[in-house]
């Protein structure tokens, strides 16, 4: 079965879906007979990382690795006891901001699954963090954006769970190295337990080491991992 992604089918216009059950090779066929059938341009699958028969199958019918994903989860009350008091840098992001969040986005994430997907262009995934930037600030895409003016940001999230999500956390690169990303998390993290939140998570690329480091000196722990795969269907049909 397929389930349709609104959002990223109007966004790239192109129809875009997700695999929702088992990986075997019977099932993809199945899969990419019903793709074809409802005009689908693009489908990913999320499987098990552990499961090698599933990624097998699924690159045997012409999926592709797009992200290794790595989860890491702080407690918040253990992180807020280490974390230094004093005159916090950081404040809200609001409308005003958008232009320079926006701009910032676009050198931030190179790493993103966005860059490396051949679905994709660079315009597109540049436009992709623009648009999720500008809709975090309105409330669409995150529930907080915090910023310190000219060096960086972090938006946060609510997850269904109640965890707290940190979804994008980046630093321009001249003011790295100087505690901003701590502070931003910081801020983050006593956003959260303002919301009665106990646990917050943060996802990276397994190939984004200085987000690792980060996210370890913070001491943060590891989660869970993931594995995005990616077919393009387009050319089937043309
Ligand atoms: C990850 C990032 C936010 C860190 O920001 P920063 O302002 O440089 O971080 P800080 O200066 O506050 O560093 C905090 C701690 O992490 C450590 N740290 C930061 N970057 C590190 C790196 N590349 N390697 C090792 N340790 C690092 C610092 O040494 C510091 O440790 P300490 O306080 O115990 O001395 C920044 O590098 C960045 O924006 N990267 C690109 C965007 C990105 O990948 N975001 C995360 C994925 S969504």
């Amino acid at each position: 079965m397929i389930e349709l992604l609104p959002w990223d089918s109007e966004f790239f216009g192109r129809r875009i879906g997700a695999l929702t059950r088992v990986w075997t090779e019977a099932s993809i066929t199945g899969d990419l007979d019903e793709a074809g059938r409802d005009g689908y341009d693009y489908l990913i699958s999320r499987p098990p990382v552990e499961d090698a028969a599933a990624v097998r199958a699924l690159e045997q019918r012409g999926f592709y690795l797009t992200d290794l994903g790595v989860t890491w989860q702080g407690e918040v009350g253990r992180y807020l006891q280490g974390a230094g008091r004093g005159p916090s840098p950081v404040r809200h992001a609001t409308e005003a901001d958008i232009p320079w969040l926006q701009q910032a986005s676009v050198s931030l994430f190179p790493l993103s699954r966005f860059y490396h997907d051949p679905f994709y262009s660079k315009a597109d995934a540049d436009r992709l963090h623009a648009a999720w930037l500008a809709n975090s600030v309105r409330g669409l895409a995150a529930d907080a954006v915090l910023m310190i003016p000219e060096a960086g940001f972090v938006t946060c999230k609510m997850a269904k769970d109640g965890a707290g999500e940190v979804v994008l956390i980046g630093v321009v690169d001249r003011a790295r190295q100087r505690g901003a990303g701590r502070a931003l998390m910081t801020a983050a993290v006593e956003w959260f337990r303002s919301q009665a939140v106990a646990t917050v998570r943060v996802k990276t690329q397994v190939k984004n080491l200085q987000a690792m480091n980060f996210y370890h000196r913070l001491r943060f722990d590891l989660h869970s991992t993931d594995m995005t795969m990616g077919c393009i269907l387009l050319k089937e049909r043309t």
